[in-house]
């Protein structure tokens, strides 16, 4: 029988259905919480330690949450999933594609590097560039969105439109992350999530609130949208360039009708749109996880 780790402490509805979809498939499930993991670097025992695994490694990882914490913490936690993936076992998504999702400047330039369509989004360290590049914005009739580099849930975002509303720098953590914010039509606002899972999109549906922030978890509604050829597209790009197994897209439509990815998501959650589709994500996930691990192990096993 496998014996798989959900990475969370926090294992919540989506943690439950990893564990049914996983427990259907004949596997055994840990929910391994990251604060309580550690390297023993002597000889003789495993040098990364998950509780409930005794001196046993995991045959597979499935990364479901990354607690927030200090930047020692983080760095250790991102130690940890590197670790594993340096011992053979197959870690979903892994570390590379973590750091790289999780960061909003390396998202950004790694679609801009790849020509995937994106809003033009500069970073400063320096409030006083931050101020110049506003108003330029200002001057061309754009506004532009600071967000935080590894915010989530629509937290620590704000609507800039002239250079004094930029946040102090204490309270911009130090970085200035500034993306074009795009006018959309109608008369609410909404977005696309798409979700990718094994390189291709498999469901989307659109997130919409009286307010420009359209996170479920600000509480936007969740309705059933067509999985265009665009939104497909695009999603399914990204997440290559990402280099992610699974990811959720967020894709704005500008007035001109041009589609835009504003972010990419590498831990993202489904409990709103498995409330407008028909099929269960959380199965197909598991499938896909199980997959890649069966591809790791073959290639581990090969070497
Ligand atoms: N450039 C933008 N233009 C217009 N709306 C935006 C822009 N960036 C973000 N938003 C709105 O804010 C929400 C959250 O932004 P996002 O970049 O996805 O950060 P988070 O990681 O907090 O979800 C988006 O879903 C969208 O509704
Ligand atoms: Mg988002």
């Amino acid at each position: 029988m496998q014996k798989i780790a959900i990475i969370s402490d926090k294992p919540g509805w989506h943690g439950e259905q990893l564990r049914l979809a996983l427990s259907k498939q004949g596997c055994q499930s840990t929910f391994v919480p990251l604060q309580q993991c550690s390297f023993n670097l002597d000889t003789n025992s495993a040098a990364v330690s998950l509780p409930g695994f005794g001196r046993a490694l995991p045959d597979g990882v499935f990364v479901r949450g990354i607690p927030a914490g200090t930047l020692q913490e983080i760095t250790f936690w991102l130690d940890i999933l590197h670790a594993l993936n340096e011992l053979g076992v197959p870690v979903y998504n892994d570390a590379r594609g973590i750091e790289r999702s999780v960061d909003k400047a390396m998202t950004s330039f790694l679609l801009h590097k790849a020509n995937i369509s994106t809003p033009p989004c500069w970073v400063f360290r320096d409030r006083a560039e931050a101020k110049v590049q506003v108003k330029r914005e200002q001057g061309n009739g754009h506004e532009l969105v600071f967000k935080p580099l590894f915010g989530s849930q629509g937290e620590g975002l704000k609507r800039i439109s002239k250079p004094d509303q930029l946040p102090d720098a204490v309270t911009a953590n130090g970085i200035y992350y500034l993306q074009r914010f795009i006018e959309t039509e109608g008369d609410y606002c909404f977005d696309w999530r798409v979700f990718v899972i094994g390189g291709c999109a498999i469901a989307t549906m659109q997130r919409q609130s009286s307010g420009w922030i359209t996170n479920v978890a600000n509480g936007a509604d969740c309705l059933s949208a067509v999985l265009s050829k665009p939104l497909t597209h695009l999603a399914e790009q990204a997440v290559k360039q990402l280099g992610l197994s699974y990811g959720g897209v967020d894709i704005l439509r500008n007035t001109a009708g041009k589609y835009q990815i504003i972010e990419v998501n590498s831990i993202p959650a489904w409990k709103g749109l498995q409330s407008v589709c028909s099929f269960d994500i959380s199965d197909l996930l598991v499938k896909d996880f199980l997959s890649f691990c069966h591809s790791a192990q073959s290639i581990e096993a090969a070497n």
